[in-house]
């Protein structure tokens, strides 16, 4: 089954071709480089965008594809969650596509496609469900921080989430301080690979014993608390030294991953017949994150998944694809031909 998806859930038009889950027939991408300037997304400028470059988009991908629409099974789109305008364009378009060409249209949560980002390009893996299930799936975004119990491509149980901010939103915030611009996340990491690891002793916040929920925000303050002592030692300095910046960055990854290592020990204890362990979502592209939990896990016998490119930790349309044809093995009569809205369809 071909799918024809759509995610404009924030700052990228992604339009994507995924067969049966696993097979990325095609995919493109138009990035919005006007926020930067503004140190983070602008709703309004996004939703704009989106509008612009949806229809490039998506004849860009089924140029790649060599498909027409008609070859096209089905039509896919994040309905939530995400910014509401941004939503709206992806939504709108999909609508329009399913309506002019009767197909029917398959309205995909964002962090339900983040999960199945895990089988794209993994035709075995698809074919061979029973080996792969029960899983655990840890979601890092920069809206979210979830872990889940993963039971089949459509039955997930939440363990726990994050009380404040989302471990992502926490890496933009650390770059924020640190006057690296937007997004954070792979600016700390570059720093971090030159930095001292132990250099600043960060707390780890792990809550309540067998806790499964999260919280960043001790672990943002406590740099913010730094930054502001270093200022008013050396006011006249201005900026910090690269080397601060990287012992800093390195510091703050170093408590993040040891956070997750925490929160998997704990997952694994109450769940030991998990098969595998998942990590998802953009910050799952963190090249530390990957090595430090790939090299954990590997010590106890587990397997250790994530998303076969970098380009699938991040926001992607391929994923969304891969979650709607799930939606649609389960329920076919659900999905028919129309119209939708982008209010998030809370089943996670
Ligand atoms: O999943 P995603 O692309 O969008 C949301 O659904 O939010 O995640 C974006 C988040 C941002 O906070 C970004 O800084 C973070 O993922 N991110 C990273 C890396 N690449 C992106 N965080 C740490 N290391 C990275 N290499
Ligand atoms: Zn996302």
């Amino acid at each position: 089954m071909k799918i024809l998806a759509f995610e404009t859930s924030c700052d990228d038009t992604a339009v994507a071709i995924v067969e049966d889950s696993w097979k990325v027939i095609a995919a493109s991408r138009i990035s919005q480089v006007e926020h930067a300037a503004w140190g983070g997304v602008v709703p309004e400028i996004a939703a704009r965008m989106h509008a612009e470059n949806w229809d490039q988009a998506l004849k860009a991908c089924l140029k790649k594809a060599h498909l027409e629409i008609s070859d096209i099974d089905a039509i896919a789109c994040t309905q939530g969650p995400g910014l509401q305008n941004s939503l709206l364009i992806g939504t709108t378009a999909a609508s329009m596509m399913s309506l002019a060409y009767q197909k029917p249209l398959i309205p995909t949560h964002h962090i339900h496609g983040h999960i199945c980002s895990i089988f794209l390009e993994r035709e075995s893996l698809v074919h061979n469900l029973d080996d792969f299930f029960p899983s655990l799936v840890l979601t890092v975004s920069g809206g979210h921080t979830q872990m889940h119990a993963w039971k089949s491509p459509m039955h997930l149980e939440l363990l726990g989430q994050s009380r404040d901010d989302a471990c992502g939103e926490a890496f933009d915030k650390v770059a924020k301080m640190l006057g690296l611009g937007y997004p954070g996340g792979p600016i700390v990491s570059r720093y971090a690979e030159k930095g001292d690891r132990h250099a600043f002793d960060l707390p780890r916040i792990y809550l309540e014993k067998d806790s499964l929920d999260f919280s960043f925000s001790g672990l943002k303050a406590a740099i913010f608390r730094i930054l502001e002592d270093k200022k008013s030692h050396s006011p006249q300095s201005g900026a910090f030294s690269e080397k601060f910046i990287a012992d800093i960055c390195a510091s703050f990854e170093c408590a993040v991953g040891r956070i997750f290592e925490k929160k998997i020990e704990r997952a694994l204890e109450r769940f030991p017949e998990t098969k595998n362990i998942c990590f998802v979502g953009g910050v799952s592209a963190n090249k530390y994150l990957r090595t430090l939990l790939t090299e954990k896990l590997q010590k106890i016998g587990k397997n250790f998944r994530v998303p076969k490119q970098i380009e699938y930790s991040t926001d992607n349309a391929a994923m969304i694809g891969a979650a709607a044809f799930w939606q649609y093995q389960t329920a076919p009569d659900n999905f028919s031909v129309g119209m939708i809205d982008a209010m998030p369809k809370m089943y996670l």
